[in-house]
């Protein structure tokens, strides 16, 4: 049995990261189908939730088939950061809150939140109690190694989380400053789960199954987080499962099966948005992480970042398969 504070089956859960644009309602049920165990909501922030903002409150809605799910919020005020944990928890009721002390960008840190509030540390205690308050679901924290180098100390940090009652903890091992540069330290991850009681979950730079596995390994982490790594290639969960399992692990989709695969989570996310139009130029950016390192596909690409509905995908993927894009576009001479 593993030591979540929530349900879920693995022995060592597969977390989909929660990234702001991407692990939106449609990709987070397409990550669960492909075998991640437990997915986060993007970050929102506390006050557009207290606030019943209703961009905030859209991007809260979620379908049964992505539970367990956590919904992150942030914010550098406990008084917020509580109401928000009571509004989430009454209304939309996920399996646990987040809290993001990870964000690195500059309008979230300026308030002190995010990754902002790796600065204080008593902050970083204070609002995790107000979240602990204002809720009876578990309340999970998601951490940087530090605001910058010279700062840099997750295994204090992770402490005096658990200290204030964070259930299970997310480190995505780089400082604020370095912001996605260098590497991730996977060996403060082995540290940090070497110092605490409660699940750690280990992020950062995982590419392939082979990434995943290795840092679960390495690290001895209760859970693995991937982020950037699942773009275009949500089976790298069942890929990661079998070989985390010793079983035999499932090819890498060929072309037309990415094709179909793309196609469903256009048309989940076609559903979900209530204009179909920005449905689609939101979606561009998936259709190119799909595509990403097919042979020849420079045309493919530019046509599919032009599309402005789902039927030109359909078409665009159609021509391709047909043999019709096949060539690149001649260089024009000025
Ligand atoms: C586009 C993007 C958006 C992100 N948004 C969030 C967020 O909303 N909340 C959060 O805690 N982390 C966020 N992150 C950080 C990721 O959750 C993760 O910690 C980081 O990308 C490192 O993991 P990876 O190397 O597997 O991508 C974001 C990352 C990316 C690339």
């Amino acid at each position: 049995m593993n030591r979540f504070p929530f349900a879920v089956d693995a022995a060592v859960p597969l977390y989909l990261a929660p990234m702001a644009g991407v692990s939106e309602s449609p990709f987070r049920r397409l990550c669960r189908r492909f075998g991640a165990d437990v997915v986060v909501t993007e970050f929102l922030s506390a006050e557009g939730i207290r606030r019943e903002n209703a961009a905030t409150l859209d991007k809260l809605r979620f379908g049964p088939d992505e539970r367990p799910i956590g919904v992150q919020i942030f914010g550098a005020d406990p008084q917020a950061m509580g109401d928000a944990a009571r509004l989430v928890t009454d209304v939309f009721a996920p399996e646990f809150i987040d809290i993001n002390f990870g964000c690195p960008v500059k309008k979230v840190v300026r308030r002190n939140g995010g990754s902002g509030c790796l600065r204080d540390l008593d902050l970083v205690q204070a609002v995790i109690r107000a979240v602990a308050a204002g809720t009876h679901l578990p309340v999970t924290v998601k951490i940087r190694s530090g605001w910058n180098e010279e700062m840099r100390d997750p295994v204090t940090i992770g402490l005096r989380c658990q200290d204030a009652g964070a259930r299970a903890l997310a480190l995505h091992p780089r400082s604020r400053t370095q912001m996605y540069t260098g590497r991730a330290r996977w060996e403060e991850i082995a540290a940090v789960v070497a110092a605490l009681e409660i699940p750690v979950i280990g992020n950062g730079d995982i590419k392939t199954a082979e990434d995943a596995v290795r840092l679960h390994r390495e690290t001895g982490c209760a859970a693995v987080m991937v982020g950037r790594g699942s773009f275009g290639q949500p089976w790298i969960f069942d890929q990661t499962r079998a070989m985390l399992e010793g079983k035999p692990v499932p090819e890498t989709p060929g072309m037309e099966r990415r094709f179909e695969i793309a196609m469903d989570h256009a048309r989940m996310a076609e559903s979900y948005e209530a204009d179909p139009r920005g449905a689609a130029i939101e979606f561009r950016k998936h259709l190119g992480w799909y595509v990403k390192g097919i042979p020849g596909s420079a045309e493919l690409r530019r046509r599919l970042h032009a599309v402005e509905s789902l039927g030109e995908v359909e078409d665009v993927f159609a021509t391709y398969l047909a043999g019709g894009l096949r060539y690149e576009p001649e260089t024009a001479v000025a």
